[in-house]
């Protein structure tokens, strides 16, 4: 497994690599969340890379880009033991260098829930995963369905760009509560620990409640906010049903919907969905 640094490292390692060539990005402190993907990556390509790379522009003012959890001797360990060809791990001036004016807007699938609590959230995302996708010329590109409004932004972005490549979105991995795994849950006290489990609670709860015959989405939501509200330490930023692809808030559920929330633990923001798609819950 080779750790490159250097945009041009990188370019001339990934010619010499066997194609397919699959990319995991992650900003890296990783756990079994990431790690399925770059076994799925693995399973399904020639070649597997994976980015490390905290990246700045997605982060506002406000929030925790300063303690963000990092670790780059753990994570390659991990990495080396699931067999991947290439580690990009560039400081943020070979992203980002200076004078950089560029960046990429995803229209209304980026407005509502993430948008609308994290402004400028999915501009830096949806560039860090576009210069990614140019720095690897990836075949195939792998993401997690826990971050399912990045998830649509991205397919999103890839067809309008017309990225040559495939976006494979992979079902959220739990720890054994239901908490679902999350580089951030590090912030978690005890206390907050055993609180946290919430999220998949009123996700849950809204799925028994649609499997029992619970169409309204307006009902749907309530059943999620009342879940939420009898847990004293948190703190709801907003519970959504919508259209999995768009992002639509919807009235009905009948076989596609997008149930997610974002909640607040303490100081700590996570987020969490279920989503239903013909018929299935995935
Ligand atoms: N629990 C999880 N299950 C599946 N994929 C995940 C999980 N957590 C994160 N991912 C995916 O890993 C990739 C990198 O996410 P990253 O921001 O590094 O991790 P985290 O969201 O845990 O802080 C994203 O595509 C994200 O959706
Ligand atoms: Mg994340």
């Amino acid at each position: 497994m080779k750790l490159i640094r250097t945009l041009s490292d990188l370019r001339t390692h990934i010619s010499t690599l066997p194609r397919p060539l699959g990319l995991v990005p992650t900003m890296g402190y990783l756990h079994a969340g990431h790690l399925a993907l770059v076994r799925r990556a693995r399973a399904e390509c020639a070649s597997v890379g994976v980015s490390i790379f905290v990246n700045p522009a997605q982060f506002g003012p406000q929030e925790d880009l300063a303690r963000y959890p990092r670790a780059l001797e753990r994570d390659l360990r991990m990495l080396g033991d699931v067999g991947v060809d290439v580690v990009w791990a560039p400081e943020a001036g070979e992203v980002y260098p200076d004078g950089y004016q560029t960046y990429i807007n995803v229209e209304n699938v980026a407005v509502p829930l993430e948008g609308a609590v994290r402004p400028g959230h999915f501009r830096g995302v949806a560039t860090v995963v576009a210069k990614l996708f140019n720095a690897f010329t990836p075949d195939r590109a792998y993401f997690g369905q826990k971050d399912a409004q990045q998830a649509a932004v991205i397919r999103r972005m890839t067809r309008d760009l017309n990225f040559p490549l495939e976006v494979i979105i992979c079902p959220t991995v739990r720890e054994r509560d239901g908490l679902a795994m999350s580089s951030r849950n590090t912030y978690l006290q005890p206390e907050e620990r055993r609180a946290a489990v919430v999220l998949y609670g009123a996700l849950s709860a809204a799925r028994n409640a649609y499997e029992n015959g619970e169409q309204s989405a307006e009902a749907l939501r309530a059943t999620m906010q009342d879940y939420l509200a009898a847990e004293p330490r948190a703190r709801t930023e907003y519970v959504s049903i919508a259209a999995p692809d768009t992002l639509q808030e919807l009235e009905r559920v009948d076989r596609n919907a997008l149930l997610s929330m974002a909640v607040r633990i303490g100081q700590t923001r996570l987020i969490d969905n279920f989503i239903l798609r013909d018929g299935k819950w995935e």
